[in-house]
């Protein structure tokens, strides 16, 4: 295993205590003493823990002779940011960040081999090399996205994994409309578009045994606050963000937050009613339902209308010939004119 660098701000470090503490008392002024009676530690190791606050970016005023207050939080990917009024019961449940990472699909699948249990989340601010489909690589610059990776463990037929796929990229298109009020778009398998420019991507992983599946890794990239320049100029899709959509920057924790509230809900509905409501709102948010598309695999292409998914989320296309084709992989193009409908 790649040596990762040091998780950010684990939960139980003394400056997450802290942390905790202020926002247990918003807006309030809490002493030195106090801080260090509560923490079974002296003033100057207060001290010393909310100067490592500030170097983070909290804006923490010093007070003197009545304590320290917590005046604005900066938009960072830590567990106690992300976490802060999570209401989850299964996903999200345990969140690690780092700084930096190769990448969060790989370190999670690693964690998940070791036994990280199922809703364990991984997150980074940046990645060296993000896994995108079909071995292309996701661009993952510092400061403005999300990636995350997030472990499951369902007791499922290795044939049923890509319903999971589904039900992540419906997850993402209702946060998107929750956080941004922003309708978007799914292209099969699992894109998400906002007016035809790819604003998110999904990469599950599957590891399995022949009649069950071990765990599942969702590795979700979202594009939060990337500006047109940061974009890649050779991208083979016209991409975009949320920022660009709806003209303002958008709290990254916040957006974490939802995105696992919105995953952990629907993987509640999976459980307990199965994969229906998923595919029936998976076809709903569809960009493709009716359109033409032009499918390509090694030594393959297929034009057809897109006719809907199956149950094992194979797309359907009808071709010229009236046949209807099941698609089980391939890269998928929206096809501008609609000549065979
Ligand atoms: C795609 O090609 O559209 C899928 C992109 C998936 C990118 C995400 S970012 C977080 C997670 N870690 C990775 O290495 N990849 C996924």
């Amino acid at each position: 295993m790649k040596q990762q660098k040091a998780t950010l701000c684990p939960e139980k470090e003394p400056t997450s205590q802290i942390l905790a503490l202020f926002r247990g008392r918003p807006g309030m002024t809490i002493s030195g003493a106090e801080l260090g009676q509560l923490l079974n530690m002296s003033r100057t190791a207060v001290w010393k823990h909310v100067h490592a606050l500030k170097e983070l970016g909290y804006q923490i005023q010093a007070e003197p002779s009545r304590g320290y207050r917590l005046l604005a939080t900066p938009d960072l990917l830590i567990p106690q940011e992300i976490s802060a009024g999570l209401a989850v019961h299964r996903i999200g449940r345990q969140i690690i960040c780092y700084r930096e990472v190769d990448s969060t699909n790989r370190l999670a699948y690693t964690l998940a081999e070791d036994g990280a249990p199922e809703g364990t989340t991984v997150v980074a601010d940046t990645q060296t090399h993000g896994k995108g489909r079909l071995g292309r690589t996701w661009v993952s610059p510092p400061g403005v996205n999300l990636y995350c990776s997030i472990v499951l463990r369902p007791s499922i037929q290795p044939t049923a994994a890509s319903q999971l796929t589904f039900l992540s990229v419906v997850a993402l298109a209702r946060t998107i409309e929750r956080v941004a009020g922003l309708t978007s778009r799914i292209k099969w398998p699992n894109d998400l578009l906002i007016a035809d420019r790819k604003i998110a991507g999904l990469l599950n992983e599957l590891s399995a045994e022949t009649d069950r599946v071990n765990f599942l890794i969702l590795g979700i990239g979202v594009n939060l606050n990337m500006l047109p320049e940061q974009f890649p100029p050779d991208l083979r899709q016209p991409a975009t963000s949320l920022a660009i959509e709806c003209g303002k920057p958008v709290h990254r924790a916040s957006f974490a937050r939802a995105l696992l509230e919105e995953l952990d809900g629907l993987y509640g509905t999976y459980l307990a009613k199965g994969y229906e409501p998923i595919r029936a709102e998976w076809l709903r948010r569809s960009a493709m339902g009716g359109r033409t598309v032009t499918v390509t695999n090694p030594g393959y292409e297929l034009t057809g209308v897109v006719r809907g998914i199956d149950e094992y989320g194979a797309l359907l296309v009808q071709g010229g010939n009236g046949h209807i084709e099941q698609v089980l992989a391939g890269d998928v193009k929206l096809v501008e004119n609609n000549p065979l409908v």
